[in-house]
C-alpha cells in the first residue's frame, strides 16, 4: 500500500511568479524521485477547463457574482473527484497552480462576497480536504503588475481595477492568519534566486519526511 501524496498549492495575485515558481517546485520534486501530478486551477480536467474559458472569457452578459462562485466550485469539483483525489490515494503528490484561497482572495476579497458562503461550498465540495502546503507568493500589486505586463486582449479578471488586486492580496494574507499552519509564505518582491531560495526552505521538510528506509515504501 502506498502512503497518500501531499497536495502542495500555489497562490499569489496576478503576475507575482506562481508559474515559474510551480515548475522550479517539479523540478525539486522529481530530483527527490516524487511521482507527482502538475495541475491548475480553474480547470485541470477538460471539463473544467471548459468551465475556465466560461469564468475567463469577456461576454455582453454580465455574470453575476454568484454564478461566478458556483462555477468556480464546480469546476472544483469536477477536479477533485477526476484528477485530485484519484492521483493523492494513488501515494502521488498534486502541485495546482491556485486552489481553494484563490476563491476567498478574488471572489471574496475580490469581489466582496461573503467569506462565510465560500465556506460552506468549501465544506460542500471538499470536506476536510485541505492542501498539506500552501505557498503564498506575496508581492506588492505593482510588481506583479509589471511582471505580468499585461497588454492585447485581457481576461475577465485581468481588466479589474489596481483595487482589486489590493483587496485579493489582503484577502490572501488574512487567509495565512486563519490557518498559520498551512501556508508558507513567500516575498516573492525578492530576485528570483532569492525567492527560490525561500521555496526550498518551505519544502525541505516535506521532503525529508517522504524519505523513507530502504525496503519500506
Ligand atoms: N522573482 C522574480 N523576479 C523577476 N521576475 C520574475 C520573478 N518571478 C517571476 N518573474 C517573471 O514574471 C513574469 C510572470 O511570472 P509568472 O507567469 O510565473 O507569474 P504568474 O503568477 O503565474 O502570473 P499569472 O497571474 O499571469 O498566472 C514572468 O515573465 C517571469 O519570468
Ligand atoms: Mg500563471
Amino acid at each position: 500500500m502506498s502512503h497518500r501524496g501531499k497536495f502542495i498549492t500555489v497562490e499569489g495575485s496576478e503576475g507575482v511568479g506562481k508559474s515559474t515558481n510551480l515548475d522550479f517546485v517539479a523540478r525539486q520534486l522529481q530530483a527527490a524521485g516524487i511521482d507527482f501530478v502538475v495541475t491548475r486551477e480553474p480547470g485541470g480536467t477538460p471539463l473544467a477547463e471548459d468551465i475556465r474559458q466560461l469564468l475567463l472569457t469577456p461576454r455582453d452578459e454580465a455574470m453575476s457574482e454568484l454564478t461566478e462562485l458556483l462555477l468556480v466550485f464546480a469546476a472544483r469539483a469536477q477536479h477533485l473527484s477526476e484528477k485530485i483525489e484519484p492521483a493523492l490515494a494513488a501515494g502521488n503528490w498534486v502541485l495546482c497552480d491556485r486552489f481553494t484561497d484563490a476563491t476567498f482572495a478574488y471572489q471574496g476579497g475580490g469581489r466582496q462576497m461573503s467569506d462565510v458562503v465560500i465556506g460552506q461550498l468549501q465544506s460542500l465540495v471538499q470536506g476536510d480536504l485541505r492542501p498539506d502546503l500552501t505557498l503564498l507568493l506575496d508581492a506588492p500589486v505593482e510588481v506583479g503588475m509589471q511582471r505580468a505586463s499585461r497588454r492585447g486582449d485581457l481576461d475577465r479578471f485581468e481588466r479589474e481595477e489596481l483595487d482589486f488586486f489590493e483587496r485579493v492580496r489582503q484577502a490572501y494574507l488574512s487567509q495565512v492568519e486563519r490557518e498559520p499552519g498551512r501556508f508558507a509564505v513567500i516575498d516573492a518582491s525578492q530576485s528570483l534566486t532569492s525567492v527560490q531560495g525561500q521555496i526550498v526552505d518551505a519544502l525541505t521538510p516535506y521532503l525529508s519526511a517522504n524519505r523513507t528506509p530502504t525496503g519500506e515504501s
